[in-house]
């Protein structure tokens, strides 16, 4: 039992936010945090964390609760072992009294895995340093792969004696049960009779993302062809392979720290990357990456670097198992290593600087990389290369962000040389095969209009431009509108001497509707429509006010009219409208910036519309020679100054 006091005392220095921000990548927002749900897949933050009250709240699941309760339910630990982890984390030294037998006894077989792996642990790591035969052969072993004191021991690799049963002797000595011991496959039972697993091996402990021991790797050090050079632990109550990644637990922090995560093939790539001063690395431990692998990662980062070991065949054979990822909306690099390299390798013979130079260098977006690939493999063969056209726009359909498929359709058809109407159109077609044979979850329903894609433009319509960039606004705000995002703004500013409009460059982090709100507020501008001026404040209300945005709930509480205009916004191929200025619209050059383009060019193009109609509205006055007409042309004069500015900034030439 642990005291009343030491809980206490666990409760106050706690920080709710410190502690779900091991596990769960937060963002500012407001004085509150904010992330993706660990409980549930989704794909925008409904997880909210308020360092104020200490609680955290999980709108897509329901749950919610203090930092203990937080642990239990994403940890599954109990309440003590949620109190003792929160004291280990914050170096609080807990009294407790000793646990009676019963209570031993309670213990759920879950936590008796956990107490036997432990127990291994610490045991395989005894035997690596304080036996002859640890330190001859396992010790030696891991020196040789150039792995120091320090990172042995960081990583608790251990040995297990080159004998039948000597573990599980010792083990079952301390009191471990049998049944436990072979739960977790460290022992096999056969009959009367038990073995050691790992036998003459070098461990590796598996850890959780809070690190309890799951399972092992063991490494055979004997060239036996026969004997698998890897043996793994079973899956057991604790230990799921498809739902672990070897390394997490020691890179977690960093990965959300450097917004990345590299993805290796091995433990020792793991390792030596460390080693080298690489910490945002993990291993799927030689098998292909699983969705819940992703899920884990995509809770710390949004972006994924696949590091290959230097065999082409190795690479074409990977290519499909990365299309997983990109369905996860992770954006994906990847990075080969030369001939006969792998991580573990090159890092080993490399400094931290040549590496990171090498990774720079080399990490390739994924599409591009393909695209490249096919491309030199099609090798103008017309039959290849119109597979390979499939091939990648196969690939190009799974991304779930519009805007970003589009970047990588004209991305593509760059490097491949078609035209991006060909691409276009073959995203179409699988578009319309997989809605048409897709399974009920995939694509999202309301998703499927999206999909449409660019009207050939023989059937382009005239458009109403004022209509369709208000249009463009709402469906901005619905879709993007609580996104934080880096701007790039102009201001413009006079220049003292000449009196002329000089725009000089800031950067601007902003909520994209406060962004939109205040930037139409400067020009003073008015919807027209009066319906989409009514969404217009009822959306920027709900999103000032209401931290927790979402398209559904706010759909649900408007007037049928109104939900249905939305609807119709958001469902409607929206590629007819703004065609003139979209065809002239620059490519982001960061694809995470394609938000902020999309914001900033549509409030510019809003700017230059506006510009037109007043110009167009002094034409007609002096015309009709209402006024004093020289003055207005001075005015004139000084909007088209002002468009030719705007004009040059959305990247086109003023018509
Ligand atoms: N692996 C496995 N079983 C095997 C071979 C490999 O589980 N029989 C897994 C291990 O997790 C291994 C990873 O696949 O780390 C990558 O395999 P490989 O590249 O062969 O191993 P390395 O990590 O490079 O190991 P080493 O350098 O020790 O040969
Ligand atoms: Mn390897």
């Amino acid at each position: 039992m642990i005291s009343q006091s030491s809980i206490a005392q666990v409760f106050e220095t706690a920080r709710v936010e410190e502690v779900i921000g091991d596990f769960v990548q937060l963002k500012k927002s407001g004085s509150s945090f904010k992330g993706l749900s660990p409980f549930s897949e989704e794909r925008s933050p409904s997880f909210m964390v308020s360092p104020v009250k200490q609680i955290w709240k999980d709108f897509s699941s329901g749950k919610g609760g203090n930092a203990v309760t937080f642990l239990m339910e994403h940890e599954h630990f109990t309440y003590p072992e949620a109190i003792k982890y929160l004291a280990k984390k914050y170096n609080i030294e807990i009294e407790e009294t000793e646990r009676t037998d019963e209570e031993k006894a309670q213990q759920d077989v879950r936590e008796s895995l956990y107490l036997v792996s432990e127990y291994a642990n610490t045991y395989f790591q005894k035997v690596l340093h304080n036996t002859n035969q640890g330190k001859a052969i396992g010790l030696s072993y891991f020196k040789e792969r150039g792995f120091t004191e320090e990172t042995i021991k960081k990583f608790q690799l251990g040995y297990s004696l080159d004998e039948w049963q000597a573990f599980s002797d010792e083990a079952l000595s301390k009191g471990y049960k049998i049944e436990f011991l072979a739960a977790t496959g460290l022992t096999i039972v056969k009959g009367e009779k038990h073995f050691d697993r790992f036998k003459g091996r070098v461990m590796f402990p598996i850890h959780s993302m809070s690190g309890r021991i799951l399972g092992y790797g063991g490494r055979i050090l004997t060239n036996d062809k026969k004997a698998a050079k890897y043996l793994n632990s079973p899956e057991s109550e604790i230990y799921h392979k498809s739902k672990v990644l070897y390394g997490l637990y020691y890179a977690k922090q960093s990965i959300a720290k450097e917004d990345n995560c590299y993805l290796v093939e091995g433990y020792t790539d793991v390792i030596q990357f460390h080693q080298t001063g690489i910490t945002n690395v993990v291993s799927s431990s030689g098998t292909a990456l699983s969705a819940d692998q992703i899920r884990l990662i995509n809770r710390l980062t949004n972006n994924i670097t696949v590091l290959f070991d230097g065999d082409a065949a190795g690479v074409r054979a990977s290519l499909r198992g990365i299309d997983l990822i990109l369905e996860q909306g992770v954006n994906v690099k990847v990075c080969t290593f030369p001939d006969g390299e792998d991580p573990d390798s090159f890092s080993k013979s490399n400094t931290l600087e040549e590496l990171k130079e090498y990774l720079s260098e080399n990490a390739k977006d994924f599409i591009q990389f393909k695209a490249s690939l096919l491309v030199k493999e099609a090798n103008n063969d017309p039959i290849k290369k119109a597979e390979t056209i499939r091939e990648i726009v196969n690939s190009i359909a799974l991304i779930p962000d519009q805007i970003k498929r589009e970047i990588y359709i004209q991305e593509c058809a760059r490097i491949m040389d078609i035209s991006e109407n060909v691409l276009f159109s073959t995203l179409a077609q699988i578009n319309k095969k997989d809605s048409q044979s897709a399974s009920q979850n995939y694509p999202p329903p309301d998703q499927q209009a999206f999909q449409v894609v660019k009207n050939e433009p023989e059937t382009k319509r005239k458009v109403d431009v004022q209509f369709e960039l208000e249009r463009k606004i709402i469906e901005i705000l619905m879709l993007y509108g609580d996104k934080t995002e880096q701007f790039d703004d102009e201001m413009l500013v006079e220049d003292a001497a000449s009196g002329e409009m000089l725009s000089e460059p800031t950067k601007q982090e902003a909520r994209v509707f406060e962004k939109i709100y205040l930037d139409l507020q400067e020009d003073e501008m008015q919807f027209s429509n009066p319906q989409f001026k009514a969404l217009y404040y009822s959306i920027i209300d709900k999103l000032n006010q209401d931290e927790n945005f979402s398209t559904k709930n706010f759909v649900n509480q408007l007037d049928q009219d109104s939900a249905s205009t939305i609807t119709t916004i958001l469902m409607e191929d929206e590629r007819y409208n703004l065609h003139d200025w979209e065809r002239n619209m620059i490519v982001p050059k960061e694809k995470t910036d394609a938000v902020a383009q999309l914001v900033s060019q549509t409030i510019l193009s809003l700017r230059c519309h506006l510009i037109d109609r007043k110009v167009e509205d002094y034409k007609n006055e002096i015309l009709k020679n209402e006024s004093d007409s020289r003055s207005i042309m001075e005015d004139v004069t000084d909007y088209l100054g002002l468009k030719m500015l705007l004009s040059r900034k959305l990247g086109k030439v003023i018509g």
